[in-house]
């Protein structure tokens, strides 16, 4: 009848595998929120940018796109004198890491009517585009 009642050893054996777990879980969740739980590596990152961005992007003069220099940190649609689309323009939100790279992913969906006609799937290479992008310094 009382079989089912564990002795203590083997009650104490789960909670503790338990608590073991749980920072391992918190650390995944955390991350989560920055880059999907997979930290970027910026020197693949800058490579993955060189082969990806630089055909409309440069680092510290605007071309086809804005600058990038100092992009985490400052407002979306705010270079002066880049001619931004409208909704770009008008969206009211700051870039940090988890916003470039849903914008990387796919930019119509997190700003609809936008004009940068790019996309990028691959995650684990987002992730080092932004990490390598949070190294770019706004100039002084
Ligand atoms: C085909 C040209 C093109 C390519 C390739 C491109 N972009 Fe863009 N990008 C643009 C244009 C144009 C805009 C301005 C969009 C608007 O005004 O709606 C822009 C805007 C941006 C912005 C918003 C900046 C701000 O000041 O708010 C970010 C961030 C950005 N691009 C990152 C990237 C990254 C990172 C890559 C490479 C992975 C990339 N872009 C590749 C053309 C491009």
């Amino acid at each position: 009848m009382n079989q089912w009642v564990p002795p203590m050893t083997t009650v104490h054996i789960p909670v503790k595998i338990f608590t073991q777990l749980l920072p391992v879980a918190g650390y995944c969740l955390v991350s989560f929120a920055q880059v999907a739980c997979a930290q970027g590596d910026p020197a693949r990152g800058a490579l993955a940018w060189q082969k990806n961005c630089t055909e409309c992007h440069t680092v510290e003069k605007d071309d086809t796109g804005p600058r990038h220099a100092g992009l985490v940190g400052r407002r979306a649609g705010s270079v002066p004198g880049f001619e931004y689309s409208a909704a770009l323009k008008a969206s009211n939100f700051t870039w940090d890491a988890a916003l470039l790279d849903r914008w990387i992913a796919n930019p119509s969906l997190l700003v609809p009517g936008q004009a940068m006609d790019f996309k990028m799937g691959d995650a684990a290479m987002r992730a080092d585009i932004v990490a390598y992008l949070m190294t770019l310094r706004a100039p002084k």
